[in-house]
């Protein structure tokens, strides 16, 4: 079947920051043929495409123009092998109720990652992680089309060049492939990872059995605390990826601000988290017209939507605060999602 192609379609709903932006194609592929004949009407009009996945990890600064396809497949198929299953998800999988799924049926590993937003096709491009976990340590492999040919890419783990917030989909391989679908490894012996401080400290008033489900629940609950929920207060969840800094940097930092929080990584470097350099300069529930800064976590901006906030205004804000960091900290932070649609490129 050939998915319905539309033109000047509001993107509003299908971004979690509720950003206006209009697309000048749209469409909705609820399988892969849908989308091969998609990328075929694209290719015949010469229109460059944008794939969307649940819309959780992208600024619309402005109308897309082109083809945009909204990835709607669905499907979740598994193979076990002692201890371990392989679980493949179709990209169009939201994340959280494949977290629920795998928990329901006794496949462990993605409970730390409970109630990230978002769908699974997009969860290799930034490498989601939460908690102590990250997409990494889960990853199998991944299947993709490349748009420029039509053809049929698997990516191992290696290929995929994971690192913080990173992949080769966010660098040389940008805007080549569409992810079709995601193989996982997960467990079937319940063990559970409670190293992330957050967690740890949570746990102290909790009493019996520690289970996977018992921490997809705790993660739901701290997050719930924190970050607001995009169907109330539209957001992409953390605005900035953590800065990682050289050890020597740090040096120097600390001799300022003694009371800065630092977590030593590979190879000289430690990360700072953005939220505490934020929160720091006094940006914490600032409001600039429509959009600010979340008053619980200041690494997430919102939109508050009685003015409708624009992209703009938001990549505005986002200036500021990088500005006023880089004047305190000389720290340069970085945006995390995706902007689309704009003149200017962070
Ligand atoms: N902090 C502040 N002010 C704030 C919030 C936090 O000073 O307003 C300090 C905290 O005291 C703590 C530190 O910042 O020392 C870290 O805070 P937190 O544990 O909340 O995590 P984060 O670094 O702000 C990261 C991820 C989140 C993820 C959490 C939990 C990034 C960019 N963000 O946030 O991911 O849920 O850890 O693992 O790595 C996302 O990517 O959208 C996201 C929400």
């Amino acid at each position: 079947m050939s998915p319905t192609i539309e033109q000047h379609i509001s993107l509003q709903p299908f971004n979690s920051l509720a950003l206006p932006a209009y697309a000048e194609y749209f469409c909705s592929v609820s399988d892969e043929q849908e989308l091969f004949s998609a990328l075929e009407y694209a290719k015949q009009h010469q229109l460059k495409i944008t794939p969307l996945g649940g819309g959780s990890n992208l600024i619309l600064a402005g109308d897309l123009s082109g083809l945009v396809i909204h990835i709607n497949t669905h499907g979740i198929s598994h193979h076990s092998q002692g201890n371990s299953v392989e679980v493949t998800f179709a990209a169009g999988e939201n994340w959280h109720q494949a977290v629920l799924t795998t928990l329901e049926q006794g496949w462990f590993g993605m409970e730390n990652l409970s109630l990230i937003p978002g769908n699974m096709g997009a969860a290799p491009i930034q490498n989601i992680g939460a908690y102590g976990v990250e997409l990494a340590d889960l990853f199998v492999s991944l299947r993709a089309v490349e748009i420029a040919t039509g053809k049929l890419v698997k990516f191992n783990k290696a290929a995929c060049e994971f690192a913080y917030r990173d992949s080769l989909f966010k660098n040389v391989a940008r805007d080549q492939f569409i992810i079709l679908d995601v193989t996982l490894c997960l467990s079937t012996v319940a063990e559970v990872n409670i190293s992330y401080p957050a967690l740890k400290s949570a746990l102290e008033s909790h009493s019996g059995t520690l289970t996977p489900e018992k921490v997809s629940q705790l993660v739901c609950q701290i997050r719930r605390q924190k970050l607001p929920d995009p169907a109330i207060t539209p957001n992409a969840g953390s605005f900035f990826k953590n800065p990682l800094i050289s050890n020597s940097a740090l040096t120097g930092l600390l001799e300022v601000f003694p009371q800065m929080p630092n977590f030593p990584q590979p190879d000289n470097f430690t990360k700072i988290p953005a939220a505490w350099l934020i929160d720091q300069c006094g940006y914490k529930g600032l409001t600039r017209g429509s959009v600010g800064v979340h008053k619980h976590q200041a690494l997430v901006l919102v939109n508050h939507l009685d003015g409708g906030g624009t992209g703009e205004q938001l990549l505005e804000l986002a200036e500021e605060i990088r500005e006023g960091v880089w004047q305190r900290f000389a720290i340069r932070l970085e945006l995390e999602p995706r902007v689309y649609g704009s003149i200017k490129e962070f």
